[in-house]
């Protein structure tokens, strides 16, 4: 490592499996990698190891983190050398005087990560004391809930260095809420041995929320040289092992008597504990190099760690489990490639394609900047991730989605967090009655997606139960006569739990919705839409924003009911107590009066408050289709008329918001015009915007929320002012999070509406916008993969665990690259801009479709740009096969896929021109 490359400030690939590099890591905080398996270990770890490692809110091996305590608290992974004649190192940088160092530009020592899937290893070499260290971290794709770490040590120097390997991990042991709340007194609760491999805990009990019970996890530390021999002392209390006066970046046990410990055998109880071990003492010959292995686990009742042990005790073993896991992950992540000209690009979308396996592993509060929620994935994400789940990983998806649809309540609302177990539903992680209004919405885009991409339609008359619990009216009531041995799912009078079909479930959500309207006749806000920090204007809110995404479900789901002719039925069952909300076929509601509407599903919900009759009556698919027509047409034209609005400047868009005083949100404002994107995106997206109208909300879009400094449009103009009438969000700084930062998600929903409307370079600039901005590492300062938001100073936000991945994986391989199901026929119809095509005219993308591995490459000769080209011709492994040529796309129908073999990847090549 020369010191020209020691100063580059930005990371780059170094293969095609998306393994990057980047030197000094250590002088950019903030930065964490993810480590985790599907056996629900979940670590993070930065470029001084640090980070914490835990199982579940209530289990925890190292202390929590929240992002600052990355560089403030001392707590991190470390091994130490004592090194003789010299004095100690930390092979992990984590020395007080190593620290003070890392502002300095000096080049005492020299540190690089090398990264891939997903796996980290950062290497540090200090020439004056003549050590270099590799230290290499994953959690192996095991059952067990383990990490490892190997840390090899070289001599580079040119005389022999005695040495003395001392790993120190500390061992808090418990739940993460005794960080503030019963720390010391929880200490007590330790009972720590000595492993002859290392130190374990296992406290008595657990202390925390749930209340006292006997604990049954054991934290452990354990450590093997390369061909496995124990280390030879350990240092399992923490206040000994730092000294009085000491701390964990000094620890005296390390600097005064590295030498020392206890044996093995030795047990102690009620102190703060720490993983520190020593090895035995050895000799480094120049350029010799020596490994050693460090596991830490959290074992639960019956884990034994003799068997951990066994799996894992040595250089070999690690070796091969890494091994392993690199193909696991390189497996996993070929379901879907991209490859277009730039290759950076290529590459980067690998770590893009990730995210979602990541927020299906981690939920959204197991990562630094995730330092809120329990555990448990949120209703609306995890939706979404199905989205994309279902091109990396279709074999279950379909059952996933149907067991999520008994979270859905009666009255339309639902259970808003999943547990990791199908059926484990929770009204909200704090219990609080909260109903988010958009929550209704997304159940069936992915949903629609499912059966496009299946061709699997008998999913929607597969029967599901119903959530219950003791909030009704969408949380606006309580129902005294449920008690929770009830069970969480709806009965009937008779006391049967009452099934009802899938399309009843989404029937549910969005006629409930339809008539759930405030004084402007749109949908209340309740408790929020996808902005979640619009939570200010329960009484008077609307969300037009989310008003438009429903219209657009009814519109499609009208489509969809016809569909369903296909299976030789006319009819559906519905439960009888619905019927009053199909109006048109029953009684129907003047849809322009407010007080008509709320009337009208006041009923309902008076109706199906404890249970439900189990009557039910057959509905034909034509009239269904109609009611549902004719109620996303009203809801269309009432969108675009009473709520377009064009400002002093003559620029003009959609309205997305009405606040709790029932004021119109968007528009002229003393403090500047103010608009919204969310406003934009499904008016956009679900066609209710004409043509002319979406090509305004481009021009006024571009002039309000685009900013080239944070990477493309911002969530919302300036409001300039706390707006307690609306959301806290309001009170977050501006250009920060939900108000007005580039907001990845809603970013990347406004480009996949674009493409979808044509608006081909629009969208791309979009998405090209968020790449070149998240990828450009001095002003974004992270890894590759899409932020959940670029902060004021242009830094990319809550990396890993954000929704924008999904759909940015969606938008390119449904919109840009145009490979998607009709019904589960599959049609191509590409987007893709000439700068796109590689210098040979091509652009490809490999992914499964009918179970197929499809590897589609679109050969553009001429170099055309969107627009010039057509499909000319498509061959399938080179024939030209039963392909349907439209006007910018082709179909090709789902037996013609299906009849090719299982295994091999095929070949469908399209000619443009
Ligand atoms: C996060 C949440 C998402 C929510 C959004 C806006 O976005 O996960 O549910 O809609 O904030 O409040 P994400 O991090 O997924 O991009």
């Amino acid at each position: 490592m020369n010191s020209q490359r020691n100063r580059r400030q930005d990371w780059h690939f170094v293969d095609d499996t998306g393994t990057f590099m980047l030197e000094n890591p250590h002088r950019t905080s903030y930065l964490y990698f993810p480590l985790v398996n599907e056996a629900g270990l979940m670590s993070a770890i930065t470029p001084l190891l640090h980070g914490d490692i835990k199982t579940s809110q209530n289990t925890f091996l190292m202390p929590p983190v929240s992002v600052e305590d990355l560089h403030n608290s001392r707590s991190a992974r470390n091994f130490w050398v004592f090194v003789d004649g010299i004095g100690a190192w930390s092979a992990a940088g984590n020395s007080a005087a190593q620290k003070a160092r890392n502002l300095a530009d000096d080049d005492a020592e020299q540190v690089r990560l090398e990264a891939g899937f997903l796996w980290h290893k950062v290497i540090r070499e200090n020439p004056q004391i003549g050590l270099r260290a590799d230290i290499t971290s994953f959690v192996p794709t095991s059952d067990d809930q383990v990490e490892l770490m190997k840390v090899t040590l070289t001599n580079i120097s040119g005389l022999p260095l005695r040495i003395t390997p001392v790993p120190a991990i500390p061992l808090y042991g418990r739940s993460a809420d005794n960080l503030r709340d019963h720390r010391h007194v929880t200490s007590l609760l330790h009972r720590i041995k000595m492993h002859t491999h290392g130190v374990l805990v296992r406290p008595t009990f657990s202390f925390d929320e749930r209340g006292h019970g006997p604990n049954s996890v054991t934290y452990g530390v354990l450590g093997f040289e390369a061909g496995g021999s124990p280390p030879v002392g350990f240092f399992p209390i923490l206040e000994e092992f730092i000294g009085e006066g000491g701390n964990l970046e000094c620890p005296e046990a390390v600097f005064k008597s590295p030498e020392t410990g206890y044996p093995a055998g030795e047990s102690f109880e009620g102190f703060e504990a720490i993983g520190a071990l020593r090895f035995e003492v050895t000799v480094l010959e120049p350029g010799e190099a020596k490994s050693y292995v460090v596991l830490m686990a959290i074992m639960q009742e019956g884990v034994e760690a003799r068997a951990l042990v066994e799996t894992y005790g040595g250089e070999a073993q690690f070796d091969a489990w890494l091994q392993r896991n690199q193909d696991h992950w390189e497996h996993k992540l070929e379901t879907l490639t991209f490859h277009t000209r730039s290759s950076r690009f290529n590459r980067w979308m690998k770590w893009v394609q990730i995210q979602p396996i990541l927020r299906r592993l981690y939920g959204n509060s197991f990562l630094p900047y995730h330092d809120y929620g329990r555990g448990g994935r949120g209703w609306r994400d995890l939706w979404q991730d199905s989205l994309v789940l279902l091109m990396m990983e279709p074999e279950d998806v379909g059952q996933l989605l149907f067991s999520y649809y008994a979270g859905v309540r009666i009255d339309g609302s639902n259970a808003t967090i999943i547990g990791a177990r199908p059926g484990e539903f929770k009204a909200d992680r704090n219990n609080i009655p909260r109903v988010w209004m958009d929550h209704g919405t997304w159940p069936f885009l992915a949903t629609q997606l499912y059966v496009d991409q299946s061709g699997d339609l008998p999913f929607l008359l597969r029967e599901q139960a119903y959530f219950k619990d003791s909030f009704v009216n969408r949380a606006q009531a309580i129902d005294e006569t449920w008690a929770p041995e009830q069970g969480t799912q709806f009965r009937t009078t008779a006391g049967e739990i009452y099934w009802g079909t899938i399309l009843e479930h989404i029937l549910v959500q969005h006629l409930t919705a339809f008539f759930n309207v405030g004084q402007h006749n749109n949908i209340k806000l309740e408790g929020a839409d996808w902005n979640d920090g619009l939570d200010m204007a329960t009484e008077q809110g609307e969300s037009v924003a989310f008003t438009a995404l429903y219209a657009s479900n009814i519109q499609r789901l009208s489509q969809l009911v016809l569909a369903l002719e296909r299976l030789g039925i006319t009819e559906v069952q519905l439960a009888a107590e619905l019927m009053p909300l199909l109006d048109t076929l029953t009684v129907p509601v003047d849809y322009e009066s407010v007080v008509a509407k709320q009337k009208r599903l006041a009923d309902y919900f008076a109706s199906c408050q404890h249970t439900l009759s189990g009557t039910r009556i057959n509905v034909s698919l034509r009239d269904l289709s109609r009611d549902l027509l004719d109620k996303a047409n009203w809801l269309c034209a009432r969108l675009r008329t009473h709520e377009w609005i064009r400002d002093r400047q003559g620029l003009a868009w959609f309205n997305g918001y009405y606040d709790n005083h029932g004021q119109r949100v968007e528009g002229d404002h003393p403090n500047g015009a103010r608009m919204t994107l969310t406003g934009q995106v499904f008016t956009l997206m679900g066609g209710i915007a004409t043509d002319e109208q979406a090509q305004e909300i481009v021009r006024a879009a571009d002039r309000y929320l685009f900013d080239p400094k944070v990477g493309g449009y911002r969530l919302n103009t300036n409001f300039g002012e706390v707006l307690p009438n609306l959301g806290r969000c309001f009170g977050f700084a501006f250009g920060h999070k939900e108000n007005g930062a580039m907001f990845s998600h809603m970013a990347v929903m406004y480009a996949y509406a674009l493409y979808r409307r044509g608006f081909v370079k629009e969208g791309y600039r979009v998405l090209d916008g968020i790449f070149q901005h998240s990828q450009d590492y001095p002003v974004s300062r992270m890894y590759p993969g899409i932020p959940e938001y670029i902060n004021s100073k242009g830094r990319g936000m809550y990396p890993y665990l954000t929704g924008s991945a999904s759909w940015y994986l969606l938008t390119m391989l449904t919109e840009v690259f145009g490979v998607k199901g009709h019904l589960g026929d599959l049609i191509l119809e590409p987007k893709l801009v000439q700068e796109q095509f590689d210098a040979t005219g091509e652009a490809r993308v490999s992914t499964l479709f009918a179970g197929r591995r499809l590897n589609v490459v679109y050969h553009n000769p001429s170099r055309l740009d969107y627009g010039q080209y057509k499909i000319k011709e498509i061959l399938i492994n080179g024939i030209s096969g039963r392909v349907e040529y439209g006007k910018r796309s082709a179909a090709i129908t789902r037996d013609v896929i299906a009849n090719l073999a299982e295994k091999q990847p095929h070949h469908i090549n399209v000619t443009l021109g």
